[in-house]
């Protein structure tokens, strides 16, 4: 959902939306999120001063998703895929608020606690799961934070009001500081765009998920 109206839903409906989001599940219910909620205007002068800059950089590594996805097609035909979508759909229009969302702590805290564990507790190989624990809270948290986003979102479409998830504005983060939109060194994850729906695209297709079954 990327067609959003002129007019806005008001701040305290969107901090009310942002509030509920707190029910998200999330590892240790350590609720590991915060958000910086970017007026319809200001998100509107973001979009049209970077919206296309931002797609050009983006655009190879939605090739690379892409490429994933569909090995029969040529570099060429993935780029002129890409090129197509985005001219069909990455374009944000109107004037929706801009929830940016990021991580507030991760696995390095827990490499710390992990490392002073008293060596009475420690197993045969546990400097080896040092690494591997760190990487489980890092990863627990980014998909905390995925299901934070996905609760925005759920509570967006409660209210009847349009959504869309995007990744792209972590690849603005400098540019953000630098205009001072966000303080510097936050763990930004995503953004979720969201107002009143102009127009609701075509859900696209899906393909059928493959299940292993084990009996
Ligand atoms: C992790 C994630 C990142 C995404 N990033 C972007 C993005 O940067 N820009 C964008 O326009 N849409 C983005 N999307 C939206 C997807 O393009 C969209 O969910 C997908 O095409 C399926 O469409 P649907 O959600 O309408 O069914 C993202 C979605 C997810 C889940």
């Amino acid at each position: 959902m990327r067609s959003f109206l002129e007019e806005a839903p008001p701040r305290e409906d969107i901090a009310a939306l942002i509030q509920e989001a707190r029910w998200a599940p999330s590892g240790g219910n350590r609720q590991p999120w915060a958000v910086v909620a970017i007026s319809p205007g200001r998100t509107r002068a973001l979009l049209d001063r970077w919206q296309a800059r931002l797609w050009t950089w983006v655009l190879p590594s939605y090739v690379g998703l892409l490429a994933e996805r569909r090995p029969e097609m040529s570099e060429s035909e993935l780029w002129s895929f890409a090129q197509d979508r985005v001219a069909q759909a990455g374009s944000v229009t109107g004037h929706p608020w801009l929830l940016l969302v990021h991580q507030v702590g991760g696995g390095e805290q827990s490499r710390h606690h992990l490392e002073n564990t008293p060596t009475a507790r420690r197993s045969a190989d546990f400097e080896a799961r040092i690494e591997r624990a760190v990487q489980l809270t890092e990863d627990v948290g980014r998909c905390s934070v995925g299901l934070f986003a996905h609760h925005l979102h759920l509570g967006a479409a409660a209210r009847g009001w349009g959504s869309c998830l995007q990744w792209q504005w972590v690849m603005l983060q400098e540019e953000l500081e630098q205009e001072g939109v966000l303080p510097s060194g936050l763990a930004l994850r995503c953004g979720v765009v969201v107002g009143h729906a102009l127009a609701h695209p075509k859900v696209p297709e899906r393909e059928a998920v493959q299940v292993s079954w084990v009996d």
